[in-house]
């Protein structure tokens, strides 16, 4: 299947089986915000509960806040964000459309890189089983050409983003006869900063009333309230605050169904330490993220880090760990060396000393801090991306299955009386009322057991179990597994044993270690 028809096929079968919806239905929708469906909770809850045990039970130095969204607006006048969180934008005067100017150049790179993978395949398909792929690439004229021109383009465009030369990003846009793809005309603005922070306001006069920002990221609420842990948990360096919460951004080009939300999820975790040791701690924590995502078993050449070339004024090492999307390798998380930077600015601000007492070496100091950051909605989709798949059964018929972690999916076991009447509902019944302590269980017993088994194959559902006549019988029934369709006949005393462990998130952080 093309990874355009995967990328489609998802999104719809987000909505279809309750996993996300767009905001605002029933009027339409509101642009990038999405709500999440019945089944697309509990998973989100599951990842969630994945990350924070990970970080808080598995970490004897990492603990939790929960701050609030709203803070005191020169919070975000210290972490620069009032003043540099922006996106250059470019308007069509044709089709009326607003796009961020650094995406068009960045798709127009993009571009150059296609057509060599093109012109390779073609001369894999000219060449057969003689192609020398390696030597092609080196020595093909046409290769060459387009790569020296990703190579330019690329050089002249991160040029002008360093400098945020407004002027400089038009006329790239200009000179590589970049169209909108609405009206396919290059009448374009000049290029604008867009911030994009949502702004509201306080207070109920006019006159009293400020200026307050829905918070961008979650990280500002950690470091605002760094002293208040440290002390009251008497935290040593180093030492670790993790959060999980909601961030908003007013996103010019929104896209991509939940991987470009303005209003979205965020779980990160600030590492304080001691200065000088942060390229260590940030190699730790690169592998330590990339073990936590590789342990779903999506595969290892799915990920990728991507370091950054142009790092943020505060930050001396960064880089992203991309998972392969329908829609090629993209960012899920970001792993920061912030420096001592939000601190420092947080204590010049404030007036307020941040300084951390080392007894160890006698002195204080402003601790150094490694961010890691992932975004909750990116990781639900990478998650949906890679267990959607499509089955061709020996019957000749196709199912849709999802092929989740079953510690991740939504509902762990559907039971199913196989008729509606002799007593098999009530003997279903119990069994749930039993299990439902300890794990998501479902009671169906509408239509036929082959479409149950499709409606739960649909939502990823592990286990399922049947309950026959056999069992007022003998307390057994058949137990079916998702990903082989496999059935065995077991006790139902059994069924805790067999399923507990293997749905627990205690089960995937046991593979962490
Ligand atoms: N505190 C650092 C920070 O916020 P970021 O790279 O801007 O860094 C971190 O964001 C993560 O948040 C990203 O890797 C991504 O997963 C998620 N994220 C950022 N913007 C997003 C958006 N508009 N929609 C969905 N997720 C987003």
């Amino acid at each position: 299947m093309a990874q355009e028809d995967v990328f489609k096929k998802v999104v719809s079968h987000c909505k279809e089986y309750g996993f996300v919806f767009p905001s605002s239905d029933i009027y339409d929708g509101l642009g990038a915000v999405y709500d999440y469906g019945q089944n697309g909770v509990e998973m989100k809850n599951n990842i969630k509960q994945y990350w924070w045990q990970s970080m808080v039970l598995m970490h004897e130095n990492i603990v939790g806040i929960d701050s609030a969204i709203f803070m005191h607006p020169t919070i975000w006048k210290a972490s620069g964000h009032v003043d540099a969180f922006n996106d250059p934008l470019i308007d069509n005067r044709d089709s009326k459309k607003r796009y961020r100017a650094d995406v068009l150049i960045e798709e127009q790179i993009a571009k150059y890189e296609e057509k060599v993978e093109k012109e390779v395949a073609k001369a894999r398909k000219r060449f057969g089983d003689a192609f020398d792929e390696q030597k092609y690439r080196e020595t093909s004229p046409k290769v060459a050409e387009d790569l020296a021109k990703r190579d330019a383009l690329h050089e002249r465009y991160s040029k002008a983003m360093n400098a945020m030369d407004l002027d400089e990003l038009r006329q790239i846009i200009l000179d590589e006869e970049i169209v909108c793809p609405i009206s396919g005309t290059r009448n374009w603005t000049e290029v604008r900063q867009f911030n994009l922070m949502f702004k509201t306001e306080m207070g109920s006069t006019a006159d009293g009333a400020s200026t307050i920002y829905l918070r961008p990221e979650t990280a500002q609420g950690i470091f605002v309230n760094y002293l208040n842990v440290q002390k009251t948990g008497r935290m040593k360096i180093p030492f670790g605050i993790a959060q999980i919460g909601k961030a908003f951004r007013n996103e010019i080009v929104a896209r991509q169904f939940i991987f470009r939300m303005r209003e979205f999820e965020q779980m990160e975790m600030q590492f304080f330490i001691k200065p000088g040791t942060e390229l260590d701690w940030f190699q730790t924590w690169k592998k330590t993220r990339m073990a936590w995502h590789q342990n779903l078993g999506f595969g290892a050449e799915n990920y990728r880090f991507h370091d950054h070339e142009k790092l943020a004024h505060y930050a001396n090492a960064a880089t992203d760990i991309e998972f392969k999307m329908p829609f090629g390798f993209k960012e899920v998380e970001g792993i920061h060396s912030r420096t001592n930077f939000d601190l420092s600015q947080h204590e010049k601000f404030s007036g307020k000393s941040i300084k951390y007492f080392d007894p160890e070496l006698n002195e204080s100091y402003t601790p150094y801090v490694i961010e890691t950051s992932i975004g909750v909605d990116r990781m639900f989709l990478s998650v949906m991306c890679h267990s959607y798949q499509e089955e061709q059964l020996e019957n000749g018929e196709t199912r849709v299955v999802l092929k989740l972690p079953a510690a991740i999916a939504p509902v762990k076991l559907a039971v199913m009386p196989l008729t509606k009447k002799d007593g098999l509902p009530e003997k279903a019944r119990e069994i749930i009322d039993e299990l439902k302590f300890h794990f998501n269980c479902q009671y169906d017993e509408k239509d036929s057991i082959g479409k149950r088994y499709r409606r739960q194959d649909a939502i990823g559902t592990p286990y399922c179990v049947t309950v026959d006549h056999q069992s007022l019988e003998d307390n057994t029934v058949t137990i079916r597994f998702r990903d082989t369709m496999e059935q065995e006949r077991v006790n139902i005393s059994d069924l805790l044993g067999i399923i507990e462990d293997k749905v627990s998130i205690t089960s995937l952080l046991k593979k962490l270690k």
